[in-house]
């Protein structure tokens, strides 16, 4: 029997491209480039750049903060700084001391980290950059309004909290914390992603809400990509902190970060579409089409909570979930299906966010198989103990694990 699966994964492994070529990439990436116009696409796109072409400056390197600029790769930094600059000449032409791109408030700073490495890196205008970051950090502490319990609101004109804003602005506020030394900031990421977890998660299916408070959008359904751009950014809030020099003090704090995770990651999987292995763009919701973007950011966010915390139990299905993707990027390095990104219910064409997640699933994957594959063969690697009422369902998850394996069994569900 076990030679039998063996045979059969060999013979997958030669008709089926188990990975992205580096042409795929490439043309991925330039995708990415064109398409990306939007301030939280930009972000994005810097931070997937940054995974890809320069992991030494990307807080998932240990020895990241502050940006070790000698270890970079100069020419590919260039599109990061790019977007810096852009970024930063528009606050520069109306001269006033807005954030540095209009639209959702909580979406700018996901190009603030772009922003303080075009200061920390010391070229030119670094005086305009570090300004620049520091009237969008205080943008967002005090003119952004906020929930009765201090939510930092994602809208500019009312409050309304979006799981997107994980993603884009807890991110920068605690890597502003981490180069420039100042413990309250980072600690204010950590708590903007307790109280937005307060307020969106839906607790029975363990996943996030898109939305919850004010009025206009009122999407409260559980958005799939709303719960990638949560769990990733949550994990780069626990990176950040992990690399910065208070990583001491903040114990208690990355461990939660790091259960909040494993909360989401536990809820998307249970609801995978096993033929397709697509997550549907909306949870629990009947019709909801299959959406490859989130799918890709959700088994990012999977290599990376094993890379980070050594939580290797969903890695199974990363890799099935990863390699079903790679199939899905098309010869002109497209990826579909997928959700139209500013439409939340609607499918789309192309999408500039897919694009990117599709590289920071690869660049997770690529590190993560450097790191010698930790938890390829499945099997729960829990290092915090869970709540009382999930011991009893985990013992049963494990021994199921155990009598597959003894089988050579997949684990899969
Ligand atoms: C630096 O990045 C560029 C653009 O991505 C790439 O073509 C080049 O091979 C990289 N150089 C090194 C030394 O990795
Ligand atoms: C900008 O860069 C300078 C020089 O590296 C540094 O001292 C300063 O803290 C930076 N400012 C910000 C806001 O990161
Ligand atoms: C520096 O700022 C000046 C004036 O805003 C602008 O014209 C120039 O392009 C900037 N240079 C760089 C390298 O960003
Ligand atoms: C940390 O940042 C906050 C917000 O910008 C600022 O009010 C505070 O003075 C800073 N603390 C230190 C120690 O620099």
């Amino acid at each position: 029997m076990r030679s039998a699966i063996v045979s059969c994964a060999l013979i997958a492994g030669v008709v089926v491209a188990q990975q992205l070529t580096d042409d795929t990439v490439a043309k991925v990436k330039a995708n990415l480039a064109t398409a990306a116009k939007q301030s939280w696409e930009l972000g994005t796109r810097a931070q997937a750049l940054l995974e890809l072409d320069n992991s030494p400056l990307s807080v998932f390197t240990p020895g990241s903060i502050p940006p070790p600029f000698s270890k970079a790769n100069t020419t590919a930094l260039q599109d990061v700084l790019s977007i810096a600059q852009n970024a930063v000449s528009k606050l520069n032409k109306d001269n006033t001391p807005r954030p540095l791109d209009a639209g959702a408030g909580g979406d700018p700073p996901s190009m603030g980290i772009a922003v303080l490495l075009a200061n920390a890196s010391g070229g030119a205008n670094a005086t305009d950059y570090a300004q620049a970051a520091q009237n969008q950090l205080a943008f967002v502490l005090d003119k952004l309004p906020r929930s009765s319990d201090g939510a930092i609101s994602h809208r500019a004109e009312q409050v309304q909290l979006w799981a997107d804003f994980i993603y884009m602005t807890p991110p920068f506020i605690a890597y502003y914390g981490a180069i420039t030394n100042n413990k309250t900031l980072i600690d204010t990421a950590y708590t903007q992603c307790s109280l937005y977890r307060d307020h969106l998660r839906d607790k029975k299916n363990s996943v996030w809400m898109h939305m919850a408070l004010g009025s206009g959008y009122n999407d409260a359904g559980l958005w799939a990509t709303g719960n990638g751009w949560a769990a990733a950014g949550m994990l780069r809030v626990l990176a950040t902190m992990a690399q910065s020099s208070f990583a001491g003090d903040f114990k208690g704090e990355m461990s939660d970060l790091e259960h909040w995770v494993t909360e989401i990651l536990d809820g998307m999987y249970s609801k995978l579409d096993k033929s397709s292995l697509l997550f549907p763009n909306y949870i629990n919701q009947d019709g909801a089409f299959d959406d490859g973007s989130s799918t890709a950011l959700i088994a990012a966010a999977t290599y990376r909570l094993s890379l980070l915390r050594s939580v290797h139990h969903h890695l199974p299905d990363a890799e099935r979930v990863r390699k079903g993707l790679v199939a899905r990027v098309d010869s002109d390095g497209w990826l579909a299906p997928v959700v139209d990104p500013e439409s939340f219910a609607k499918q789309g064409t192309h999408s500039p966010e897919g694009q990117a997640f599709i590289l920071l699933m690869h660049s997770a994957w690529r590190d993560w198989v450097a790191d010698g594959s930790q938890g390829a063969n499945g099997g729960p690697a829990i290092v915090v103990p869970p709540p009382k009422g999930v011991v009893a369902v985990l013992a049963l998850g494990q021994i199921a694990w155990l009598v597959g394996r003894r089988v050579g069994l997949p684990v899969a569900r």
